[in-house]
């Protein structure tokens, strides 16, 4: 396991300055200087791609999450920023409407509280093309609509972007270890949840369903969300596909992890690499970490 197996996670704002998050010890809300610094500080300990999520300002937040695809919006200006400096990046953007969206869903919805898939459908593509266009190596829908893989490829492939990879949250559960970094973004659901279209924990062949429709409508690499607690699903897709599998150790996780190790209760270094080398032998090629950088840093010291 070295640094060129992980996906860095950084949240950016509009802001001046860097922003702690309180669920998240050693994670912050960047400015565009702090992203910079962060990334130019991470690259020479051998991170190679890094995920970019948003905290939008309220005010620019609406019902079908138009600052989505904004080509002035906060990532396609930073996309392109980090791209001219660091040409050698892979950057890997999110493709959801949840930090955009005025109800903190990924998808629009309707007055009776459903989900549009095909309208938000629509928009993601747009959000896409326009992540694309500013530089985005890997676009990453992690919005769980259906059908959303195949479109995608496609709009990207009408506008020029045949390079542009497509990483698909196949199998992201209904997980209440998403708590922190909703906070972090501040994009929790003003109403409901999400489990209409994120996959009920109890399920294992649905993930090998979902993985089968994105690698037929295109996907390039497939994750597995979160990752510790569903190291079973890593193994079941690592048997069910060719494609790369990556897996997303989340907020919680994190959370967890970084609270033991604050009360003195756990080894930090210990654990994290130990949970970082389960999901690898499980069977993911790629990890999305926020402990990415310190790993890294601790791999390199070994
Ligand atoms: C939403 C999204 C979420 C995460 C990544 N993309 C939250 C959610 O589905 O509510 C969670 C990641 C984490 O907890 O670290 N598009």
């Amino acid at each position: 396991m070295g640094p060129q197996h992980f996906i860095y996670p950084l949240f950016v704002h509009d802001g001046a300055s860097d922003e702690p998050i309180a669920a998240m010890p050693g994670c912050r809300r960047l400015s565009e200087a702090g992203l910079l610094a962060e990334v130019a500080r991470v690259l020479p300990l051998g991170i190679r791609f890094v995920a970019l999520f948003p905290a939008i300002d309220e005010s620019l937040k609406d019902s079908t999450g138009s600052e989505s695809y904004n080509p002035e919006g906060l990532i396609p200006r930073l996309v392109s920023t980090l791209k001219e400096r660091h040409p050698e990046l892979m950057l890997v953007t999110d493709v959801a409407l949840d930090p955009y969206s005025s109800d903190g869903h990924d998808g629009i919805v309707a007055p009776d509280g459903r989900i549009l898939n095909d309208e938000t459908v629509e928009v993601l593509c747009r959000q896409a093309v326009c992540q694309a266009r500013a530089g985005a190596d890997i676009i990453a829908p992690s919005d769980m609509m259906d059908g959303r893989v195949g479109a995608i490829r496609e709009a990207l492939d009408d506008e020029g972007f045949t390079e542009t990879s497509i990483l698909a949250y196949s199998a992201k559960y209904a997980s209440a270890f998403y708590g922190p970094f909703r906070e972090a973004l501040d994009s929790a659901p003003k109403g409901g949840d999400k489990k209409t279209y994120q996959m009920n924990p109890a399920n294992v062949r649905e993930a090998l369903r979902e993985v089968a429709l994105d690698q037929d409508e295109g996907a390039d690499m497939v994750m597995v969300k979160p990752a510790g607690p569903y190291l079973d699903v890593i193994a079941a897709l690592r048997q069910a596909t060719d494609l790369p599998v990556a897996a997303y150790q989340v907020s919680g996780e994190y959370a967890m992890l970084k609270a033991a190790a604050q009360q003195g209760w756990l080894d930090e270094r210990q654990v994290v690499l130990e949970s970082l080398l389960s999901i690898r032998r499980a069977g993911a090629d790629l990890i999305l970490t926020y402990y990415a950088a310190q790993a890294a840093s601790w791999l390199g010291e070994a």
